[in-house]
């Protein structure tokens, strides 16, 4: 082992969300710009350390705080490298807010699972990342359809369905996405909970709220493959509707998605699991988007990204 690092990215979905757990499609894309890496620094004293924002101290230490997940994955690399005693600090430096549907947890397995196979020198696949990746996500989220790990660690945008292969799909070169941040931590697994529990109670009404996530990605695609951002705006505000009514917006959401309409945007929604976290707005222009990010720092916003088709969010 000698010392080695991986990164990724966050990740936004652009439609699908919930509705993906239960076989839908969803359409996801990676943000080049908001990047996370791990840096394994071989450590002669044998100690195992974490050094990052979310836990600091020995990896043993890890198992009864938030980190256990990402702890655990840690443990089982070192198995299957047999590298149990190996002393090293992984340091992990991240511009992604956590808990904002931004895909903190899986951009952090994904960097770490990358940064042990690069200190191992061994080469690594997308599909053996997405098994490691897998392992962690269900300890941190319970039932994760492997979306947020197949688009941290991805290079375009995604047509991901949970039993298919994933597929890049190609985005128009015009038209922007705002990013806000609510400022309150998402519930993922809460969130995911939520909508099962509802669906025991009411499966009719569910299961038809899911099919019209999935009728309004669909259509997405089409609009994006025909450029058409206004078709593609009705189709985010769409599933929006769908998601308020599986109970996962909340008032923050609602009212940063009405101030970015009421602002120009063609389509809001939340993004990611809800009950906090971040919404997005399409808007047909960056000069658009500009007065969208403006109007959301206004309305209480505690954070706005932007991401641009022309650039691919780089
Ligand atoms: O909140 P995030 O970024 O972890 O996104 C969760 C997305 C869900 O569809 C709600 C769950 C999943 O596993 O796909």
């Amino acid at each position: 082992m000698h010392s080695a690092s991986g990164s990724s990215c966050a990740k936004i979905i652009l439609i699908g969300e919930h509705a993906v757990v239960y076989g839908q499609p969803a359409i996801a894309l990676p943000v080049k710009a908001i990047k996370l890496t791990a840096t394994i620094i071989v450590n002669p004293r044998k100690q195992q350390m974490i050094d990052s924002k979310f836990y600091q101290g020995p990896l043993q230490a890890a198992a009864a705080t938030d980190f256990a997940g990402i702890a655990d994955l840690i443990a089982a690399l070192l198995a299957y490298f047999h590298a149990e005693q190996a002393g090293f600090t992984l340091r992990i430096v991240s511009a992604l807010p956590p808990e904002r549907g931004m895909g903190s947890s899986a951009a952090t397995a994904t960097a770490v699972v990358r940064a042990f196979y690069a200190a191992f020198d061994t080469a690594l696949t997308q599909r053996t990342l997405l098994q490691w990746t897998a392992r962690s996500e269900k300890a941190i989220h319970g039932n994760p359809s492997g979306l947020d790990a197949a688009t941290t660690s991805a290079d375009t945008p995604l047509w991901f369905t949970k039993t298919t292969p994933i597929v890049p799909i190609v985005f128009p070169t015009n038209g922007s996405l705002v990013i806000a941040d609510t400022g309150i931590m998402g519930q993922t697994k809460e969130a995911v909970q939520a909508v099962a529990t509802r669906r025991a109670q009411d499966p009719a009404t569910v299961d038809a709220q899911i099919k019209a996530i999935g009728q309004a990605v669909a259509l997405a695609k089409a609009a994006l493959l025909a450029d058409d951002l206004p078709a593609l705006g009705a189709q985010l505000t769409k599933a929006q509707v769908q998601l308020r009514a599986l109970g996962v917006s909340n008032a923050q959401l609602d009212h940063l998605i009405q101030a970015a309409m009421a602002a120009g945007a063609l389509g809001a929604k939340l993004t990611g699991s809800g009950l906090g976290g971040c919404m997005i707005a399409l808007a047909d222009s960056a000069a658009q988007a500009q007065q969208i990010r403006l109007a959301l720092q206004a309305a209480g916003a505690a954070a706005t990204w932007q991401y641009d088709f022309s650039t691919g969010g780089h």
